[in-house]
Order: structure tokens, then sequence, then C-alpha cells
């Protein structure tokens, strides 16, 4: 059985460590990555390569950035040769970036079966690409890998309940696989002179906030006001960095703006934070896989379960909301839970196992 993975951007490498790891364990699957380009910089996209072992691309569209339409378009024309050489007998894409929205396109109109990890997420906001990326992508595949029950759900609501199967989700996996190696590899504290538990980690990238001037300036203002009580990690997305300046904005002595860095050095971060401050949806889970409080600057999250929990708090971009969540997690620690809503740990192999099924 021949595969084509298609990934692009950073959270799709990591996820992609925890099913190509599962696929090289099998002798009767044969994988060919395919990477559209979309991340580039070496601590976007090379680093997941080299720290995590994802397998290297045999072809790179280098689509780059651009608008939405010229970045896809270019994907597409290029995927559309690529596949039409290699022939997969499926295509494994991941989540709801632009790359996954190209691969999912020219794969359907080939004919060529499409499984979609992390299907069925839903913010019902129609205003995120991410979200229009999601919808055509699950309404295109053949099979959709959905990390929750609530994924399953959404899928159902939208007659797709057939192509839908529960396996969890690999970014559990990755958390898992990946821990003890982080350890052994690095020590962001030390680099970054840091000290456990006494500083918040923040990340931020998502178009709704870095696009909107008056969003991003509520998102500054709120963590120049946290940077007062405690030291701020800030690995910023390149995105970010765009718009800080095109705006004039400024970040306090300290916040730390810093590179973004590679896996296992953000999961020490993570895991030594005394909150988590972010709009990745990647990161909101791991605040939850490692218990440490979060705030989501986001009007919604797909990731519903942290939130029911009480590990998650959504506040938009609105300084005040964000402050009074920081004060309000600094004074209380949510309630201990032994609840798994994202599986096992073990959804890579459950993916595996169900696609080598099917043929
Ligand atoms: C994309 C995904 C988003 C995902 C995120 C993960 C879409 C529509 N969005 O957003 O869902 O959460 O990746 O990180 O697919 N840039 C660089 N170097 C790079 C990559 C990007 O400088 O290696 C800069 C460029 O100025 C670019 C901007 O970042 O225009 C945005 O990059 P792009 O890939 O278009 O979207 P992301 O914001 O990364
Ligand atoms: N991440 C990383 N280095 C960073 C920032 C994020 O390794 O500097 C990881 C993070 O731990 C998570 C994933 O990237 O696994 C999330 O990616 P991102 O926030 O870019 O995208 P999203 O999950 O929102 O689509």
């Amino acid at each position: 059985m021949k595969i084509c993975t298609i990934i692009g951007a950073r959270p799709q490498f990591i996820k992609a460590a925890a099913v190509s790891a599962e696929i090289a364990r099998r002798k009767a699957v044969k994988e060919v990555v395919i990477h559209t380009g979309q991340h580039y910089d070496h601590e976007m996209s090379e680093i997941f390569f080299r720290e995590l072992g994802v397998p290297h691309e045999k072809y790179n569209l280098e689509a780059g950035s651009g608008l939405h339409g010229q970045q896809t378009g270019k994907m597409l024309e290029a995927m559309e040769k690529v596949l039409l050489k290699e022939k997969p007998d499926m295509v494994l894409v991941y989540g709801d970036t632009n790359s996954t929205l190209a691969g999912t396109l020219a794969a359907s109109k080939l004919h060529i079966p499409i499984a979609h990890v992390e299907a069925g997420m839903r913010s019902f906001n129609r205003k995120m690409p991410e979200e229009i990326n999601r919808i055509v992508a699950d309404h295109l595949s053949d099979v959709n890998l959905c990390s929750t029950i609530t994924a399953m759900k959404n899928l159902a609501d939208e007659n797709l309940g057939k192509s839908a199967v529960l396996v969890g989700d690999v970014m559990y996996d990755c958390a898992i696989m990946f821990a003890e190696l982080a350890g052994k590899r690095c020590d962001p504290l030390r680099r970054l002179s840091l000290v456990k538990g006494k500083y918040a980690l923040m990340t931020c990238h998502r178009a709704e906030n870095t696009d909107d001037k008056k969003r991003l300036t509520g998102i500054i203002d709120a963590i120049n006001m946290i940077s007062r009580k405690t030291t701020v990690v800030y690995p910023a997305h390149p995105r970010t960095v765009k718009f800080i300046g095109k705006y004039g904005l400024s970040l306090s002595k300290n916040v730390r703006i810093i590179k973004p860095v590679g896996y296992l050095e953000m999961i020490l971060l993570e895991k030594n934070a005394s909150v988590i401050i972010t709009d990745s949806g990647g990161i909101q889970k791991e605040a939850f896989f490692y218990r440490i409080p979060c705030i989501t600057m986001r009007d919604e999250t797909e990731w519903v379960e942290t939130v029911k929990l009480g590990w998650n708090r959504i506040t938009g971009a609105d300084s005040t909301k964000i402050t009074a969540s920081f004060a309000k997690f600094a004074g209380k620690k949510p309630p201990a839970t032994s609840a798994k809503p994202y599986g096992n740990g073990k959804s890579a192999a459950k993916i595996v196992n169900y696609l080598v099924k099917l043929r």
C-alpha cells in the first residue's frame, strides 16, 4: 500500500511524527511525504524533521507565503502533477491548513481515496480560514479520523457519520512519545534563565488576531500588564512579528520575545510554565495534557473539553478578560481531573491499523 502524506505547516510536521513512525513499522505500507512548502523557515519546518525523525519529503512544492488563493493555487497545481506521478492508494492529510485544503482538492479530483486526521473539528466561525478548510476536507475525505466524541458528533450533524472513526488525538501520542527525549536533549529553562513555575508562556498567530489592529493591540496590552506580575516567554510566529512591526506595537521588558522553538523545547516550556496564554489549537490541548491552566485568546474553541473541565478560559482579544483570567488562575488552580477526552496516546497505531485494513 502506498500512502502520500501531505504536510506543510508546523503542527502538521508534529502530528505526522507520530503517524509516520507507525507507518515505518509496517512493511506493507510505503509512505511518500509531500511538503507543500507553506512553512519554510528553519524553525518553522526543518527543525521538526530533524528532532522528531519525520521522514523528509520526496517532493517540496515550494508554495511559500501569499494570499489564500495564490498560496492554495500554487500548491494545487504542483500537487496534481506529483499525485499523477506517484499514483498512491491513499492520501493522508492533517488538520485544517491551506496545505490540507490543496491536498484534499487535488486528490479528490484524481479519485484518490483521502484520509483526514483531526477531522470533524468545528469552531462554527466561517470567518476563520481554517473552518472553511476543515469543512471542505471533511466533506471530500473518504475516512474522517476524529480526535474526540465532539468531532464525531459534528460530522454526524453534517451527515458525514459514515466516514467518521474515533481514533483519539495524535498530538497526545506526540506529547507522550517525546516527553522523555525532550528532557534529555534540551534545557530551555537554563538557556533562557527561567525558573520553573515562575513564568507565563505565550503564543499568538491566528489571522483573526494578528491581522486586526484592535485585537492585536488588546492582546499586547494584556501581555504587557501580565508581565508586571510575571515574566512572559513568547516564542513568536513570524506572522505576528510582522504585524507587531506594522502596527508599531511594543512589548515590555519583562516579555521575552524569542524565535519559534523546536517541539522538544516547547514541551519543556509548556510543562514548566505557571500558565499558558495562546490562540493556538495544538497548544490548548498540550496545556491540558500537562495540566497547565490555559487562557485562549479566541472567541471560541474547537477543543471544548478543555473548557468544560475547567483548564481553559476563553477570553477573545479583550485585554480585561485576559488579565482577569490570569488573576483567576493565579488565585486558584483548576480542579484535578483524570479525564482523557483525547484518547490514550495510541491514536497513530489506530489510524494506521484502520487504513491498512481498508486495502
Ligand atoms: C497556518 C495555518 C494555521 C495554522 C498555522 C500553524 C492556514 C490558512 N493557516 O497559519 O491554521 O495554525 O499555519 O502555525 O493554512 N511566515 C514566515 N516563515 C514561514 C512561514 C510563514 O515568515 O516559514 C510568515 C509569512 O509572512 C506568511 C505568514 O507568516 O505570510 C503566514 O504564514 P501562513 O502559512 O500563510 O499562515 P500561518 O499564519 O502560518
Ligand atoms: N510549537 C513549537 N514551537 C513553537 C510554537 C509551537 O514546537 O515555537 C508547537 C506546539 O507545541 C504545538 C504546535 O506547534 O505542538 C502548534 O502549532 P501552531 O500553534 O503553530 O498551530 P495550531 O495548532 O494553532 O494550528
